[in-house]
C-alpha cells in the first residue's frame, strides 16, 4: 500500500529518494520515513507522521549526503500511524534498516519467539520483526545480508516488497517482493528501485519488475543479481518503460483529479486508438482475435474488481448480456475469493483494475485460476501484477493516474468494456454491421461531446459551492447510469467525506425515500434515455417529499427543468454509452464540492491509491 524508494550509484541519493516518495505518495501517506548510509559510512534513519513534505522539514536540519538510501510513504495496517511505526526500522544493533510495503501475516509468532530469545521491539508494527529476523540470522547463521534476507522470508508468510541497507556492507542493497509490487531501474552506473516506474522514467528507461519471490541484488559497480530464497540465479528480464513525464505532473491545474477529469477527452482517444478505425467501421480488439475460441465459447463470464472498477464491471455487465448475450456475474473481488465460488474451466473471468496491484484482485485471479478458468486482464498500470498474473487482457491507456479518486481510470475502463462487448457481439454475429457502426460512430465523437461538457466546469462549480453545507446526499440512476450514481456517491464520499449513497431510482420507495427532507439534496441522473419516463416519476416523488433535486439532463429537456431545483444539460449520446457522458459531471461536482470544503482533494484521508494490502 505504501511506497518505496531505492537508490544506489554516483549521485546524491537524498534528492532522489524525496522527488520519488513524492511522486508515490498517492500510494499511501501516514507517515514517511528514509535511511542514507553517508560518506563516512554511518546508517542514519530520520522519519516524520504525515506527508513527505512533514519528513522533508524534519531532515532538513541534518547531513543528507550519501549515495546509497531507501524511503518509504506509509499506510499503517499494523500500529497507528506515528514516528516509531514509521518505515525505515532499525534492527537492534541499528546496523541494519529496512523498509516494507504489505503485512507480514505471522509477525506474531515470528515476534514472540524472537523476544525469547531477548530481542525488544520498539514499534507495533510486522515490519520490525522481519528486521530483527534478519539480524537474528546474521548473528547466528551469517554475516552475509543476502543470505540472511533469504533465510529470513523463508520464515515469512505474508505479502511483502522490501529493501535493506547494511551498515557493514555500504555499497549494497538488497530488494525482494512477494505479492507487493517492486521495480528495478537500471542507469549507466547505478540503479534504483521503487513500488512502480514512476519514480524511476526520469534517470532510465530500463527496468526490471521482480516476480514474487525474487530477490535483487544492487551492488555499486556491479551488474544486477537477481536470486530466489535459496539463491538460484534468475534471468532478469529488463523492459523498456514508456512514461511521460509530463504526465505525472499536475500541468497547471490546482489538483491532479481535476487534471484527470480533464485528461478524459484524450484518454478516449488514446483508449480507443488502433481498436476502432477512424471510419467508424471496424473494432478489433487484439485480445479477443488470439483467444476468439476460449471466449466465443465461455460459459458464462465473471467479473471481478474493487471499488471504483466494481462500478465499471456493473456497466460491462449490462453492455456483454445485452450485446453478446452472454450470462455475466459480478463479484467484490473481496468477497468472491473467500466465497468458495462455483467456478470451472468453461469460466472466463474478468479482472479489472486501474493499479494491477489490488491484493483482493489478484487474489481472486489466482483462485479462479486454480479452478481453471481463463483469465482477462482490465488494467491501465502498465507491467502491474494483474497483467502479469493473467492470461490475456486489454490496457486501458489512459495514463498513469495520480489522484487517490479514480476519473479517468474509470471512462477507460467502460470504454474497452464498451468496445469488449461490440468486438465480442460482432464475433458471434449478434450485432448487424449498421447498428455497429451507429455505436462505433458515436464512441469516436465522445471525447469531443466530453469536451463540450467540461465546458460547464464553472457552471457546476457554482452549483456545488451552494452544498457544502449538507452531511448526506443521495444518487439516483437507472439502467445503465445505476452503476454511475454509486460512482459519483464514491467520489463524493472519498474526498468530501459527506455520506452518499447510489442508489437505483426504483429502489427508492422501498426505504430510502424514509430519508428525503427538504435538507436532502439528490442527484438524479436523468438523460433522455429509454428510463426517462421512470426519472421523471421518480422526480416527482422526491420533490413531493421536498428533496433538493440536482438533474443531470439532456440538452435541450425543459420537462425536468420545471421541477428540478437544479438542471445540468448533458450532450446527447446513445443510451449504453451515457455512462461516459454522465459520470463526468458527477466527478466535477464531487471535486468541486471537496475542494470548496478545503479538504485534501489527491490524498484524502485513510484512502491509498494502491490498495496492496487485504
Ligand atoms: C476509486 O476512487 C477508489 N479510490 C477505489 O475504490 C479503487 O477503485 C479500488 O481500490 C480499486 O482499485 P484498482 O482499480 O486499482 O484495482
Ligand atoms: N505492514 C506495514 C506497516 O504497517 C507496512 C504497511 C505498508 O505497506 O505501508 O507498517
Amino acid at each position: 500500500m505504501c511506497g518505496i524508494v531505492g537508490y544506489i550509484g554516483g549521485r546524491e541519493a537524498y534528492p532522489i529518494l524525496i522527488k520519488g516518495l513524492k511522486r508515490l505518495e498517492y500510494r499511501g501517506y501516514d507517515s514517511a520515513g528514509l535511511a542514507l548510509i553517508d560518506h563516512s559510512e554511518s546508517l542514519n534513519v530520520y522519519k516524520a507522521k504525515g506527508k513527505v513534505s512533514d519528513l522533508e522539514n524534519a531532515v532538513e536540519k541534518n547531513d543528507t549526503t550519501g549515495n546509497i538510501g531507501i524511503a518509504h510513504t506509509r499506510w499503517a495496517t499494523h500500529g497507528e500511524p506515528c514516528q516509531a511505526n514509521a518505515h525505515p526500522h532499525y534492527s537492534a544493533s541499528e546496523t541494519l534498516a529496512l523498509i516494507h510495503n504489505g503485512i507480514i501475516e505471522n509477525y506474531a509468532s515470528l515476534k514472540e519467539n524472537l523476544q525469547e530469545r531477548g530481542y525488544e521491539f520498539k514499534s507495533n508494527t510486522d515490519t520490525e520483526v522481519l528486521v530483527q529476523l534478519i539480524e537474528y540470522f546474521k548473528n547466528t547463521e551469517t554475516k552475509d545480508l543476502l543470505t540472511a534476507v533469504q533465510l529470513a522470508l523463508r520464515e515469512v508468510i505474508g505479502a511483502y516488497a522490501i529493501a535493506v541497507l547494511d551498515k557493514n556492507q555500504p555499497n549494497l542493497i538488497i530488494a525482494a517482493r512477494k505479492s507487493s509490487p517492486l521495480v528495478v531501474g537500471i542507469g549507466e552506473d547505478d540503479f534504483f528501485l521503487a513500488s512502480d516506474a514512476t519514480p524511476i522514467v526520469e534517470y532510465t528507461d530500463k527496468v526490471v519488475y521482480l516476480n514474487d519471490e525474487e530477490i535483487a541484488v544492487l551492488k555499486k559497480g556491479e551488474k544486477l543479481k537477481v536470486v530466489n530464497l535459496y539463491n538460484e540465479e534468475i534471468t532478469a528480464k529488463e523492459q523498456i518503460v514508456k512514461l511521460n513525464i509530463g504526465q505525472l505532473e499536475k500541468g497547471g491545474f490546482p489538483h491532479f483529479m481535476l487534471k484527470e477529469i480533464y485528461d478524459q477527452p484524450e484518454c478516449i482517444r488514446d483508449c480507443m486508438r488502433g481498436r476502432i478505425n477512424m471510419e467508424g467501421t471496424n473494432v478489433i480488439l487484439s485480445a479477443i482475435i488470439d483467444h476468439k475460441e476460449r471466449l466465443l465459447n465461455a460459459r458464462r463470464f465473471i467479473i471481478v474488481a474493487c471499488g471504483t472498477s466494481w462500478h465499471a464491471a456493473l456497466i460491462g455487465k449490462h453492455l456483454i448480456e445485452s450485446f453478446c448475450r452472454i450470462p455475466v456475474s459480478v463479484e467484490y473481488a473481496s468477497e468472491f475469493r473467500y466465497s468458495d465460488p462455483v467456478v470451472s474451466s468453461e469460466d472466463v473471468v474478468f479482472a479489472i483494475s486501474q493499479s494491477g496491484e489490488t491484493a483482493d484482485t489478484l487474489a481472486a485471479i489466482e483462485l479462479a485460476k486454480s479452478k481453471g478458468a481463463f483469465i482477462y486482464g482490465i488494467c491501465n498500470a502498465v507491467g502491474s501484477s494483474i497483467p502479469r498474473a493473467t492470461h490475456t487482457g486489454s490496457y486501458i491507456h489512459v495514463g498513469p493516474e495520480i489522484g487517490v479518486a479514480s476519473t479517468k481510470a474509470f471512462t477507460g475502463q467502460v470504454t474497452v468494456l464498451a468496445i469488449l462487448a461490440l468486438s465480442l457481439a460482432k464475433e458471434k454475429q449478434l450485432i448487424s454491421q449498421n447498428d455497429l457502426e451507429i455505436i462505433l460512430k458515436e464512441l469516436l465523437i465522445i471525447p469531443d461531446k466530453m469536451a463540450a461538457l467540461l465546458q460547464k466546469n464553472a457552471e457546476i462549480a457554482n452549483l456545488s459551492a451552494i452544498f457544502t453545507y449538507a452531511t448526506n446526499f443521495i444518487y439516483l440512476g437507472r439502467g445503465y447510469c445505476y452503476p454511475v450514481a454509486l460512482e459519483g456517491a464514491l467520489k463524493l464520499k472519498e474526498i468530501s467525506y459527506i455520506h452518499a449513497e447510489g442508489y437505483p431510482a426504483a429502489e427508492m420507495k422501498h426505504g430510502p425515500i424514509a430519508l428525503i427532507d427538504a435538507e436532502m439534496p439528490v442527484v438524479v441522473i436523468a438523460t433522455q434515455n429509454g428510463m426517462y419516463e421512470k426519472m421523471l416519476s421518480n422526480i416527482q416523488e422526491i420533490k413531493a417529499r421536498k428533496g433538493k433535486v440536482i438533474a443531470f439532463v439532456t440538452e435541450g429537456d425543459n420537462v425536468i427543468s420545471q421541477i428540478a431545483d437544479y438542471c445540468i444539460e448533458l450532450p446527447e449520446t446513445i443510451e449504453c454509452l451515457d455512462p461516459l457522458i454522465t459520470s463526468i459531471p458527477l466527478q466535477l461536482l464531487a471535486y468541486h464540492i471537496a475542494a470548496c470544503k478545503g479538504k485534501n482533494v489527491d490524498q484524502p484521508r485513510n484512502l491509498a491509491k494502491s490498495v496492496t494490502v487485504e
